[in-house]
């Protein structure tokens, strides 16, 4: 299996829910009108708390100051792992059950915190460029690593890091965050990026004015259903998780699901805002995952991070997360 280090480097930020028409000119050149802009990595993810920006260091510079804006300090790198054609086992999952063990739990373990986006085509592991020798060190026994430098693939070693292995020395201390299911149900989406037009008016319509047209029935105030709506439009490729709610709205047909139809529920995790500097808090949630075998998509934002997993399997995972905070050694 291969690990690719990709050519980014990002920004982990987030604009609050009241300072959004700062950002909505920057916001729309960097969705709509790719030829505008050199940015090459960016995700929005709406959540009740606010908006998560994460974009490589270009599309960073279209973000002007604000007090609204929230950046967190650290450059963070995004890895991949491709799968170079035999299957190396008999898992028909997908999404971030499939890295569990072999990255998520490894790094994990030597204290490296990651933040998770999972796309419809793929999933990111982000990790701090500082704790890249660490990242290296750990993975590259069972990786070939490569290191994606303008457009091409070329295979790095540790030795190629300047600084050695430092351990992330912290303590070992296990946090069980609560975590919560809200009952809408989501899609993973995408959309061929020459019809990203035909769904423009939607698209602004929903990142823009979603809190604006009430019928009270969605409010974000009712504890059932939350505001989850993301967009990523990633190395050219759009990948989009909106509830049925918000599915409605979009015209039939542009957009396409991997099955079809296939519905997800999700969980959040964390009560308090997670912070960036805890780690393990992924690796808890996809090790039972990865033991039963069920899928699941796995979203950081700035606050919380979130699960989304097959919706016939929403009632087993909750019972498995519930055994882990009983017995947090599990
Ligand atoms: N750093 C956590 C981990 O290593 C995941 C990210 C949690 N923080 C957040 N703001 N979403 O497991």
């Amino acid at each position: 299996m291969d690990l690719h280090i990709l050519d980014h480097r990002l920004k982990v930020t987030s604009i609050c829910k009241d300072g959004l028409v700062v950002f909505t000119h920057p916001l729309i050149k960097l969705i709509f009108l790719r030829n505008r802009t050199r940015c090459k990595f960016f995700s929005l993810t709406e959540t009740p708390e606010n908006y998560t920006v994460v974009l490589d260091e270009e599309g960073f510079k279209e973000l002007p100051p604000s007090e609204h804006l929230l950046v967190e300090d650290s450059t963070w790198l995004p890895l991949n792992v491709v799968s170079n054609g035999h299957a190396s086992s008999s898992s028909q999952a997908v999404g971030v059950t499939k890295i569990a063990k072999s990255v998520i739990a490894p790094l994990a373990e030597q204290h490296v915190s990651v933040f998770m986006l999972s796309t419809y085509q793929t999933d990111f592991i982000l990790v701090r460029e500082k704790d890249l020798s660490v990242v290296i060190r750990t993975l590259e026994e069972e990786f070939n690593i490569y290191r994606e430098v303008g457009g091409e693939c070329v295979p790095f070693r540790s030795q190629d890091i300047r600084n050695g292995f430092q351990k992330n020395g912290k303590e070992a201390k296990i946090t069980v965050h609560p975590v919560l299911s809200p009952l809408n149900k989501f899609l993973v989406m995408s959309l061929d990026p020459d019809t990203l037009p035909a769904i423009a008016t939607t698209l602004i319509d929903v990142l823009f004015y979603s809190s604006s047209q009430k019928d009270g029935s969605h409010s974000n105030q009712d504890l059932d259903c939350i505001k989850f709506f993301s967009f990523s439009l990633i190395d050219g490729y759009i990948s989009i998780v909106m509830d049925t709610e918000a599915q409605r709205q979009f015209p039939a047909n542009l957009l396409f699901t991997s099955s079809s139809q296939e519905l997800w529920r999700m969980v959040r995790i964390g009560g308090q805002p997670l912070g960036f500097d805890e780690c393990g808090i992924v690796a808890q949630i996809s090790q039972p995952l990865a033991d039963s075998d069920i899928s699941a998509y796995y979203i950081s934002t700035f606050s919380f991070d979130h699960a989304l997993v097959p919706e016939e399997d929403i009632d087993s995972v909750i019972s498995l997360l519930q055994q882990q905070r009983h017995d947090p050694s599990q």
